[in-house]
Parts: C-alpha cells; sequence; structure tokens
C-alpha cells in the first residue's frame, strides 16, 4: 500500500526515535535476530539487553551454541524468566546445526518448525534478518494496528484472519520498506501507543487514527489481572531455579527449603521443573542444571 497515508508520517518518527537496539544493527545476523526475539517474547527490552549481549559475545553462533551444555544456556538465561526459552534456543540451535548447515534457515516452515519458534518469531526473522515482506504481529504492531486501522482498543486475544489480512495489505510493496515499516509500528507501539497509556499527542498518526477518531472507546471486554507472580507457582520455580543455578555444586532436596516455605508447592515446582528438563537429578537427592 503504498500511498497509505499513514506510511510517510510513521517512518519519519521512527527515523528520529527508534531505539538503537542491537539486534535492529545492519550487522545482526539471522542469529542474532532470533536469539533477540526468543528473549523478547514477554519480556521488556531493558532487561533482555545485558542477557542478550553476553549470549551474542559467548555464542555468535547457532554450532557455538549448540557445542555447549543446555546447563549453560540455562545459566545465561539468568533472571529473564521462562526459562525454558533457554532450553528451546539450544535445541533450535542442534537442528540448525546439524540440518541446515549452521545458518537459520530462510523457509518458512523449516523456521517454523524449529523448537520455540511460533509464526511470530518466524516471521520476525523473516522480515528483520531476511529482509522478507512478511506481516510481524506482535502484541504492539496488533495493538496499533488495531487502533488506527479499525478502531478498537485492544486486539482479539489470539490474531484473527481479519487482523492479518489487513497487515498483510498495509505492507509497503518494497520488501525492505515493509521490514522498516513492521518495527516502526513495533516502535510506535513501545514508546507511544501503549496498552494502558496511549500518548496520542505525541503520536505522528493520531490524524488517521480510527480509535482516536472514535473517541478512544474502552475495550469491550476488559481483560481479568493476569494471575499475580507473587506466591505463584512461577515464582516458586524460579527461586528454586536461581538457587540451583547459583550453587557451585549439585544440591539437596533440603537445601532447597530455604528457597521456598510451602513444601507441597516446592515439591511440585520442582517436579514441573524436572519434567520439562531445566533441572536434573544426579543423585540419590541431588539437583542440577542439565
Ligand atoms: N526490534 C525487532 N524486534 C523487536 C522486538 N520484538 N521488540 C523490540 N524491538 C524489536
Amino acid at each position: 500500500m503504498p500511498d497509505c497515508p499513514v506510511h510517510p508520517p510513521l517512518l519519519a518518527w521512527y527515523a528520529s526515535h527508534a531505539r538503537d537496539l542491537p539486534w535492529r544493527r545492519r550487522d545482526a545476523s539471522a542469529w542474532h535476530v532470533l536469539v533477540s526475539e526468543m528473549m523478547l517474547q514477554q519480556t521488556p527490552v531493558a532487561r533482555v539487553l545485558p542477557v542478550y549481549d553476553a549470549w551474542v559475545a559467548r555464542w555468535p553462533t547457532p554450532g557455538a551454541l549448540a557445542g555447549d551444555r543446555p546447563g549453560e544456556a540455562v545459566r545465561r538465561w539468568g533472571r529473564l524468566g521462562y526459562p525454558r526459552r533457554a532450553l528451546r534456543l539450544h535445541e533450535a540451535a542442534k537442528v540448525i546445526d546439524t540440518l541446515h548447515g549452521g545458518e537459520v534457515p530462510r523457509d518458512p516452515f523449516a523456521l517454523r518448525s524449529l523448537p520455540g519458534v511460533g509464526d511470530y518469531t518466524a516471521a520476525a526473522v523473516l522480515a528483520f534478518a531476511y529482509r522478507r515482506r512478511v506481516a510481524v504481529l506482535d502484541t504492539n504492531v496488533r495493538r496499533v494496528l488495531g487502533r488506527v486501522q479499525r478502531g478498537v482498543a485492544l486486539p482479539p486475544p489470539t490474531v484473527t484472519t481479519m487482523e492479518r489480512s489487513f497487515a498483510e495489505e498495509s505492507l509497503p510493496d518494497d520488501p525492505e520498506a515493509a521490514a522498516v515499516w513492521s518495527v516502526a509500528v513495533m516502535e510506535l507501539g513501545a514508546l507511544v501507543c501503549t496498552a494502558r497509556a496511549p500518548a496520542c499527542p505525541r503520536c505522528p498518526v493520531a490524524s488517521s487514527c480510527a480509535w482516536r477518531a472514535a473517541g478512544r472507546p474502552r475495550p469491550l471486554d476488559p481483560r481479568t489481572k493476569a494471575q499475580a507472580y507473587a506466591g505463584s507457582d512461577r515464582q516458586c520455580r524460579g527461586r528454586i531455579l536461581q538457587a540451583v543455578r547459583d550453587a557451585d555444586a549439585p544440591l539437596t532436596e533440603p537445601t532447597l527449603a530455604v528457597t521456598w516455605e510451602d513444601t507441597a508447592q516446592r515439591h511440585r515446582a520442582l517436579a514441573s521443573l524436572l519434567a520439562d528438563g531445566l533441572v536434573v537429578q544426579v543423585g540419590d537427592g541431588l539437583f542440577d542444571l542439565p
């Protein structure tokens, strides 16, 4: 859609407001993009940056990660949360190394079948690393396009066919321009058109926004609050994993008691970490990273 009125002001805004993030630089490889996108799922940029830098310095290629222990990947995931992502990246690195000659695949189906790579991550790698004309629908992009094009406050829980076709139609024809457009929409969603406090006076496309023109209607179905983290199984898993990660030697179950008071919940969390392969039993009642 080359004559879309939203393109020039948004691209001009992006040129002067974009954050300089390492995975957006022209020298970022497809591997760098894949690592960053896996880390950025449900995790803010500021928390990702130091972990990302350390990861790509230690493992500059998929082959380098594939040759290291999965436990090292979990250790260096630090406190990013959702640590199964570290194991999936390690598995993906092994598949890339053995089946794809060490190069992140360019084929959408091969990419999509890598462990941990869903529709969004595959599209992001194709667009940002391989500069293909593909719609990249993360939550920020979906919110911005939903507001600007369709006047809805928040997008539906999962991507709809209509959303995808609207997004594909709004991509510039030129693949390189389409990639810049996608990251610009993403950045607008992250910095201006946020979920809770949209800053319309600072928005470069406010005059074309259907949601603003309609008086910024509230979401039809206000989202229920995300499950509280404090006291949750997820927090308990995080504490145990941190203790195992920080220890110089395998830990016993009683040592883990200091991480969490509720014994039943601690046992449940440890069992789920073992089931996920994030922690392994290495002897009688001894636990370590894989
Ligand atoms: N640039 C490219 N992908 C990104 C993402 N997922 N979050 C923030 N910036 C990005």
